[in-house]
């Protein structure tokens, strides 16, 4: 095989770089003011990730502006409940609301996975015009949410602390879970071999909420369902990168590695760079874990922990990232000279 130009993938293959290659989770949004102002054009956010052109356009802002080594689609892993069947709608400052399920009628009233694709065509549009419009050495990632976390959203109807309402339905109504879990799994697989179909690199699962699993819990509902995703991609693509996510899994990001075959592992700020060099780094490729919080401070100690994290993990194979999404209140400036850090 042909040594690939695009250092993200490079890195993936599980080569360590002189610099780490660097995208940013969350990097199309509204800290940068082009993108709220495409935003603005399209109406609401929803219109925005339905739209293929104006999203593909958030999604090369950052690429043109800061020259990021990966660019990832613009869109939402709430679009996948939306295709099953759920309502889904954005309150400006709160965050999504859907339609709740809490019952084995509730759960009736979803679709079946396949029925996903008329919804998500316009996705798979977006990821078209992408692979078509990136520079060449640029690599394209897509995304879903991984089974627990959109499963979180579904049950609860909106973003909680504690993830309490899908926790009591796992406790109360295991068959409608499990079901609902199903059903999220199935529907992500198809939802992310369309996208690698279309043009995706590189795809990566978030589980934003793996950290409010107990141990059991945790080999359930976040490895095994990742497990079923990994080998049904790898079985039908084999060349296809794929970086998990398990946000807060603490010290069972080492389980996680163990038994994952993804190629990479996305850590978070709770993680020491120097446990994740250490314990993970020679497992496979890791991905983090700047404090995002630094880009709204910015100053002496942006720099500073930049260096410092390109440090920890500079005997192995990484790509530099933020431990969560940057926010709307971070300084596009530092965003700068966080990279000018990197890049030297
Ligand atoms: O990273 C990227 O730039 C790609 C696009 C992307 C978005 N959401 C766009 C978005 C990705 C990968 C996501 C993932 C996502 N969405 C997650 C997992 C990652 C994480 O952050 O933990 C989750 C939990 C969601 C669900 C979601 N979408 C919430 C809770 C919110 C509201 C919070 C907020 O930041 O406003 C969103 C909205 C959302 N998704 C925005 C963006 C750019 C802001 C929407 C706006 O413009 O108003």
């Amino acid at each position: 095989m042909t040594q690939s130009t695009k250092t993200i993938l490079r890195a993936l293959n599980g080569e360590t770089l002189p610099t780490p290659p660097v995208w940013m989770m969350r990097q199309a949004g509204r800290y940068l003011p082009e993108y709220k102002a495409t935003r603005a054009q399209a109406g609401d956010f929803l219109s925005l990730c339905y739209n293929p052109d104006l999203a593909a356009e958030v999604t090369l802002q950052p690429i043109r502006r800061y020259g990021f080594d990966a660019a990832i689609l613009f869109a939402d892993i709430l679009l996948v409940p939306q295709a099953l069947g759920a309502d889904l709608w954005f309150v400006t400052g709160e965050g999504p609301r859907l339609s709740t399920i809490t019952s084995a009628d509730d759960l009736g009233k979803l679709g079946p996975a396949d029925d996903i694709h008329e919804t998500l065509a316009p996705i798979y549009q977006t990821v078209r015009n992408l692979s078509a419009a990136l520079p060449k050495e640029t690599t394209l990632i897509g995304f879903a949410g991984a089974p627990w976390t959109v499963a979180t959203y579904m049950i609860a109807g909106r973003g909680t602390p504690d993830q309490g309402p899908a926790h009591a339905l796992m406790r109360e109504n295991q068959p409608v879970f499990d079901a609902l879990m199903d059903r999220i799994t199935d529907a992500t697989i198809l939802y992310l071999a369309e996208q690698i179909k279309a043009g995706a690199e590189v795809v990566k699962l978030f589980d934003s909420w793996a950290g409010s699993l107990g141990a059991d819990a945790f080999d359930r509902y976040c490895t095994a369902p990742h497990i079923k995703i990994v080998t049904a991609l790898k079985t039908q693509f084999p060349e296809v990168k794929i970086i998990g996510f398990p946000r807060g899994a603490d010290q069972k990001y080492i389980d996680y590695v163990d038994q994952v075959a993804v190629d990479c592992v996305a850590v978070d700020t709770a993680v020491s760079s120097n446990w994740a060099a250490e314990n993970l780094q020679p497992k496979m490729c890791v991905q983090g874990n700047l404090d995002q919080s630094l880009l709204v401070t910015g100053g002496e100690k942006l720099i500073a922990e930049t260096k410092r994290v390109v440090s920890a993990f500079k005997n192995g194979p990484h790509i530099f990232n933020l431990g969560h999404g940057i926010t709307p209140d971070a300084s596009p400036d530092n965003v700068s000279q966080m990279i000018a850090a990197i890049r030297g």
